[in-house]
Formats: structure tokens, C-alpha cells, sequence
């Protein structure tokens, strides 16, 4: 069947992920609630947030201010990089589940692979005990290279305890992670794919240009298709209203496979930070 911007995939917790997210990263604070009230108004019913967002109680007054049941908005938060181990991410998961004050958070992620494999595991056994406790639903990974994938699969086969349901990494024409996105698959592991735009660096690419004249749609609808294509969950971020809008009008064109080889670049270009690459250990 057709997607839809309320389509969902079903995460191997057994709970649905809307299959397009609303990015709130660098959204100031003071305009939070009004643009992620207005997303959920055109349709969105994800929202991605994270501690070091700083805007963590402002997306969560807009999912309760929305006038829908908390139910049909899926939330999620992070554990902050600067908060890795047992101690430090207990400490950081109380306080996101306590300003979100939502009941409980969809999807909390690590948010990057940081703090060695102690720091990562210890990271994880919060997260397991915040779930057991019932605050949060699925757990999941972002900007984590295939070792420290191994390492959490392999803990968790040990007896360590949760899913991985989810991972989130820039993903884009210009920085497809292939492998990455492989190893998730295969393991019916969401790919959650943030920096879905490019941060909006690359719109006048001839590439783009010519697909969106081609279909009648914008450079960045091409790119947030691309992404639904590829069965990867977008998640655009915009405080503009025609924009979130846009973003969210990708249901009603396909790209061919000429297309979408059109946009097989063979290019490795980040445009936010790349602790997949930068973390070595
Ligand atoms: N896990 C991680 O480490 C991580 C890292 C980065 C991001 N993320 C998540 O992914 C989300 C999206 O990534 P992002 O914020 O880095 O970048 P993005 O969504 O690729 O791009 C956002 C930029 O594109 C502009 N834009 C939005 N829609 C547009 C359109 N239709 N036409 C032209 N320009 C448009 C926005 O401007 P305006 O806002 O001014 O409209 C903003 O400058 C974040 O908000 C966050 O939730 C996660």
C-alpha cells in the first residue's frame, strides 16, 4: 500500500515509528512548541528532540498542547555524548524523561558512540533499566560504526538486556552509508536518516535540480523521497512554516530507478559532526 506522512514501520519492540520525523536540532527553545504544534498540525506525528537540543520541554508542550491523545505522537530523546556510563546517563535519562513529562519517551537513542566500551555498555544499562521501569519504549543507537554495533549485539546476546530498534545517522545522496545502513537492515533494525536535507548546502546541485524539474517537486522533496525510498525514516528539520510543509509532500511522486540511480554518488560528505568515522575506539 501507499505510504502516507502517518504511515508507520512496525520496530522489532513491536511498537510503530511514523515513517517521517520532525527535526527540532538547532530550533531555539523560544520557538519549539509553536513550529512543532504547526508540524503536527500539516500531519507529523514524529518528533526528534534530544537533551542536547535544549528544547527537549518545548517539543514535549507541543505534543501535549496538540490537542491529540499522547498516543499517536511518537517522541524521541538521546543520551547526550558528555553523558556516557552507568552513573552520568542514569542521571541524563531521569532528566529527559522528567522535562518531557510525557508518561514515557517512544525512543530514546545514544546519541553518539563516545565515553570507550565501558562508557557505551554502561550507557546502554541505563537505558535498559529506564525501560524495565516503563519510561521508555524502544531503545536504539545513533552515529555508532559497525564495531561498537557488534559490541552492543554482542552484549545484548550476552544477556545485557534490550533491542536495538533503531539507528539514526546522517544519511543523504552525498553521505549514503551503505554498510551501515546493510548491517541495520538485515537485522530489520530501523534506519533513521538525520541531515535528510543536507542542511540545505546542496539544493542547487544540477542533480537535484533536474530531478525536481523533472517530477514538478522542490530539491528538498526530492531528497526527503529519496530517503522513504530507500525505507529509511527521514527526519527533516524546519521553523518555516511553507517548509514543513514541503518537507512533508512526498507521498504523491515516485522516483524511477533511473532516478534513484541518478543519485548514487559514490561521495563520502558529511555536513554535521561524524562520530562514526571520528570515534575509534
Ligand atoms: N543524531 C544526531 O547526531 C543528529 C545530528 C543532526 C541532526 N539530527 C536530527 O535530524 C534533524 C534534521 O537534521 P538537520 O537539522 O541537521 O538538517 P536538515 O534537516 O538536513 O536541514 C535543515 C536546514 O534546511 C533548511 N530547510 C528545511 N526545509 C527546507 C526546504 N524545503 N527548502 C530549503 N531549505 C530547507 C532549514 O531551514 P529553516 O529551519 O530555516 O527553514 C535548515 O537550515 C535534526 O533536527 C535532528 O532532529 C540528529
Amino acid at each position: 500500500m501507499a505510504l502516507s506522512l502517518q504511515s508507520t514501520y512496525k520496530l522489532v519492540s513491536g511498537y510503530e515509528i511514523p515513517v517521517v520525523g520532525f527535526g527540532v536540532y538547532q530550533t531555539p527553545p523560544d520557538v519549539t512548541e509553536k513550529v512543532t504544534i504547526k508540524a503536527i498540525e500539516l500531519g507529523y506525528r514524529h518528533v526528534d528532540s534530544a537533551k542536547y537540543y535544549e528544547n527537549e520541554a518545548e517539543s514535549a508542550n507541543a505534543i501535549r498542547n496538540s490537542g491529540l491523545e499522547r498516543s499517536k505522537i511518537f517522541y524521541t530523546s538521546k543520551v547526550p555524548a558528555n553523558c556516557m556510563g552507568y552513573e552520568k546517563s542514569k542521571k541524563a535519562i531521569e532528566e529527559s524523561i522528567a522535562d518531557a513529562n510525557l508518561g514515557y519517551i517512544d525512543l530514546m537513542l545514544i546519541h553518539a558512540p563516545y565515553g570507550g566500551k565501558e562508557g557505551r555498555l554502561g550507557t546502554w544499562r541505563a537505558l535498559v533499566e529506564a525501560q524495565k521501569a516503563g519510561h521508555i519504549r524502544s531503545l536504539g543507537v545513533s552515529n555508532f560504526g559497525i564495531p561498537q554495533l557488534e559490541e552492543l549485539e554482542e552484549y545484548i546476546k550476552n544477556g545485557g538486556g534490550g533491542q536495538i530498534t533503531v539507528g539514526q545517522y546522517e544519511i543523504h545522496p552525498w553521505c549514503p552509508r551503505d554498510d551501515i545502513a546493510e548491517w541495520l537492515q538485515k537485522r530489520n533494525i530501523i534506519v533513521e536518516a538525520y541531515s535528510p536535507l543536507v542542511q540545505a548546502t546542496r539544493m542547487n546541485e544540477p542533480v537535484l535540480q533536474n530531478l525536481a524539474k523533472k517530477h514538478g517537486k522542490s530539491a528538498a522533496q526530492i531528497l526527503v523521497r529519496w530517503s522513504v525510498q530507500k525505507g529509511y525514516v527521514p527526519l527533516p528539520k524546519s521553523v518555516t512554516e511553507s517548509r514543513i510543509l514541503e518537507n512533508s509532500q512526498v507521498f504523491d511522486f515516485t522516483l524511477s530507478d533511473g532516478d534513484m540511480a541518478s543519485l548514487k554518488l559514490d561521495s563520502y560528505a558529511p555536513v554535521c559532526w561524524d562520530p562514526v568515522r571520528d570515534c575509534k575506539i
